[in-house]
């Protein structure tokens, strides 16, 4: 996928070490092979997005395959739309969707997080991808690039996307469900409070397609509870009692339930 400069937005260039703009902007490529779009403008703490501990706990739980029924669903969806191109995911994490829809559709990926320590992870296991550390709400690539753009259990940022996606692009969107980690959500709070949850969002510039529920039972034990729970938002929210029950569960069975959306961009 063609990269443009986060500053000038100018192509840049492959050198040896690093990506290069018309006007001499550089983007150092690391040793673990992703490359570093994000200014320092653009971030609003020092280490944005998941940490070092998130990304790990994440590794290990999806590398177990407890959450392989999104992968099948993704892959099984975007077969089904014919899908084209390059894939470009957003707020990628530790690359494990990414790489396996790359893979399983025979497609190019860019894979893209606001975390350093998300895309370091990304880039040292799956070396056939491009990983950029950058942020959603300026994506340094260039426009009409992407045939599939993902962004799954992440943030989605309309204007942007639509200028990424070709005219006959598609846009995947995986959000969590109300239901979703009820079980694991019941251990760490003391009162579960409703919270309305809008799974089928409009995005303005986009159509939806179609909307397909994924639901299914797990259970994780030892370790992977921790990880279920490190991976997740709750693990900024948990109260003293909270983490105690936690810590005391050895077996969860659980539920993971999401909303897959296809939007195609308007004309
Ligand atoms: C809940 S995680 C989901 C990760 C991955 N898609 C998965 O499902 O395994 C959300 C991800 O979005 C990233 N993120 C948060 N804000 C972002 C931004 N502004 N731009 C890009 N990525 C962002 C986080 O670092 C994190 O990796
Ligand atoms: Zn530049």
């Amino acid at each position: 996928m063609e990269l443009i400069c986060p500053i000038c937005k100018q192509p840049l260039q492959r050198r040896e070490k690093a990506f290069v703009c018309p006007r001499n902007h550089s983007f150092d490529i690391a040793r673990q092979g992703y490359v570093n779009l994000l200014t320092v403008q653009q971030k609003h703490s020092l280490t944005p997005g998941d940490t070092r501990e998130q990304v790990l706990s994440r590794r290990a739980f999806l590398e177990a395959g407890y959450y392989a029924p999104i992968v099948e669903t993704l892959l099984f969806t975007a077969k089904k739309y014919g899908v084209s191109g390059e894939i470009l995911d957003v707020g990628c994490g530790e690359g494990y969707y990414g790489s396996r829809l790359s893979h399983g559709l025979g497609l190019p990926l860019t894979g893209l997080d606001i975390s350093k320590e998300a895309v370091r992870c990304a880039a040292g296991k799956y070396k056939d991808a491009a990983w950029l550390c950058a942020t959603a709400a300026h994506i340094p690539v260039a426009s009409s690039s992407a045939g599939l753009i993902t962004s799954l259990f992440a943030l989605t940022m309309p204007e942007e996307f639509r200028r990424i996606l070709r005219p006959d692009g598609l846009y995947f969107q995986v959000l969590a469900a109300e239901d979703h980690l009820l079980g694991l959500k019941s251990i760490i709070y003391p009162q579960l409070h409703h919270r309305e949850k809008d799974t089928v969002p409009d995005i303005p510039g986009f159509a939806r397609l179609e909307s397909i529920p994924i639901r299914f039972d797990f259970t994780v034990e030892g370790q992977q509870v921790q990880n279920l729970f490190s991976m997740t938002p709750h693990v900024f929210r948990i109260g003293k009692e909270g983490a105690q029950r936690l810590r005391e569960t050895n077996v969860l069975t659980d539920t993971a339930s999401a909303m897959l959306n296809v939007f195609k961009p308007l004309g």
